[in-house]
């Protein structure tokens, strides 16, 4: 049998058709554009992702027999703002996970209601690129859109509901609305008071590996597929991740270098961070995990190389950086669409510091290479000062391929990364899901201890270590020093 799993992420989807053993049989991409109307903004089109799923899954299928697919799980970019009108029409291009135009509402959830309770609603306090901020900001800024609001969905919601016609979402992706009693699984009533909707237009809730439907007739002729083929809720693409890395049971932990940067640590029981710094979700195995999300991370290489540098080569930027690892005077603040964890600072934008006549290319390239494994050692740093314990790391995403970054990450954390067979977390975990709710696995766990396999381990150097533990004090200081400019500039 065979089961797709797609990574619905911010510059493209990626499609991984996987066989019952766990086997990637082939897999495809598609990107679509990434809209930018302000500063700090940032949209896309949902019908752009349900293109990318029809042309995905019709080059994924090519050559093979499409009639043993069985299954289908999506992992979704999260916190966006998909809403539907009353014919299940799209009202207005989704507002993104790492949009920042809601600092207002944001401020005015975690002041005027409070972080306390909206904490006690929630689990999490409010962050811009939470829904919920956004469901504020559309019934300020345009009212008529928010009038016709009759469903709210993610992005992944919505494929699953072009597939199949049934409005649904799964509790880790719903934890990253504010708009979800985390702890009890279930709608907030306060939270949804606050915003103005009620739990008519929420989709109903399900646990990730849970099946949702089958595919509409219609969208199994198009795709070649059989009609019989079950769709699970899927995941937000960090849950998904964790899963596809095996990263399930207490205490485990995965990073993601994608467009942005994660840490996830995977736990049994709900436990909130008390400062806050740290998102307290449900996760794709039916537990919790807590995480720390940085806003740019691989997508910090991504602007240097293109935008700046005009190359696409990334590994032709990183040759005989090795050598140069824990030298470089340079710093580089990845805060390039302002930060999410832990600083939670719409206005910080990307900054290098220490620039001299003597500084190559090739070091720039590697400050923001080390920008990004630094920002993700804050998050390590609000996850241990809270009494969580890390010995060792998965890592997935896009960046995870470049071996030199993978080195850095492990000596800037001072912990052994684990490199599962792929680096594709999300779009495994949503095949795996998908085998879960068809029955070929009795758990998510029992599934990812079957499938899972780790290809390479990178352990820390203690003299490199240590080198980066000094450039780490260093660093710290930077943001604070520089805050109070960035509102003074964008106010400029
Ligand atoms: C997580 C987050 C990002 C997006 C990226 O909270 O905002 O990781 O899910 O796809």
């Amino acid at each position: 049998m065979y089961y797709i799993g797609i990574d619905l992420g911010t510059s493209a989807m990626k499609l991984l058709l996987v066989d019952q053993s766990g086997e990637i049989k082939n897999s495809a991409t598609k990107e679509y554009p990434l809209l930018f109307p302000q500063p700090g903004w940032s949209e896309q089109e949902p019908k752009e992702w349900w293109g990318a799923l029809l042309a995905g899954v019709t080059e994924l299928m090519s050559g093979f027999d499409a009639s043993r697919v069985c299954g289908i799980g999506v992992g979704g970019q999260m916190h966006g703002l998909v809403a539907l009108d009353e014919n299940d029409n799209v009202i207005r291009p989704a507002i993104l996970w790492n949009d920042g135009r809601t600092a207002e509402e944001t401020e005015w959830l975690n002041t005027a209601i409070g972080k306390e309770k909206i904490s006690e609603y929630t689990g999490n306090i409010a962050f811009a690129g939470f829904t919920a901020p956004k469901l504020l900001w559309l019934q300020k800024n345009e009212p008529e859109n928010f009038a016709k609001i009759a469903k709210i969905m993610l992005p992944k919601d919505y494929l699953n509901y072009r597939l199949t016609g049934v409005h649904a979402c799964d509790y880790s992706d719903a934890s990253g609305m504010l708009l979800l009693d985390v702890k009890n699984k279930r709608w907030s009533k306060e939270m949804l008071d606050i915003c103005g909707v009620n739990e008519s237009q929420m989709p109903k809730l399900f646990e990730s590996y849970e099946v949702i439907g089958t595919v509409l007739p219609e969208v199994a002729k198009t795709l070649g597929i059989p009609a019989s083929v079950k769709v699970v809720a899927g995941a937000g693409d960090n849950a998904a991740a964790a899963v596809g890395t095996g990263t399930v049971g207490n205490g485990a932990c995965n990073i993601s270098l994608g467009t942005s940067g994660t840490i996830f640590i995977s736990s049994d029981s709900f436990g909130v961070d008390p400062l806050n710094g740290l998102h307290a979700f449900a996760h794709a195995d039916g537990y919790w995990h807590l995480m720390g999300c940085m806003l740019s991370a691989a997508s910090c290489n991504k602007w240097f190389c293109e935008e700046i540098l005009g190359t696409k080569n990334f590994p032709a930027e990183q040759v005989g950086m090795e050598e140069n690892l824990g030298k470089d005077r340079v710093f580089f603040l990845p805060y390039l669409m302002g930060e999410r964890s832990p600083i939670n600072d719409v206005d910080a934008r990307g900054t290098f510091v220490n620039l001299s006549l003597d500084t190559t290319r090739r070091d720039m390239v590697q400050a923001v290479l080390e920008g990004v494994a630094f920002a993700i050692r804050d998050s390590f740093e609000v996850a241990k000062a809270i009494g969580v314990r890390i010995e060792r790391s998965k890592l997935c995403g896009g960046g995870a391929k470049s071996p030199v970054w993978r080195k850095m990450l492990c000596n800037i954390l001072n912990i052994p990364l684990d490199s599962p067979q792929t680096e594709q977390g999300p779009g495994m975990g949503g095949a795996m899901l998908a085998m879960v709710g068809t029955g070929l696995y009795a758990s998510v766990k029992d599934c990812a201890d079957a499938l899972v396999q780790v290809k390479e381990t990178v352990y820390p150097d203690p003299a490199l270590a240590a080198k980066y533990e000094q450039r780490y004090q260093q660093f710290q200081k930077i943001y604070p020093s520089v805050k109070p400019l960035y509102k003074e500039i964008k106010e400029f």
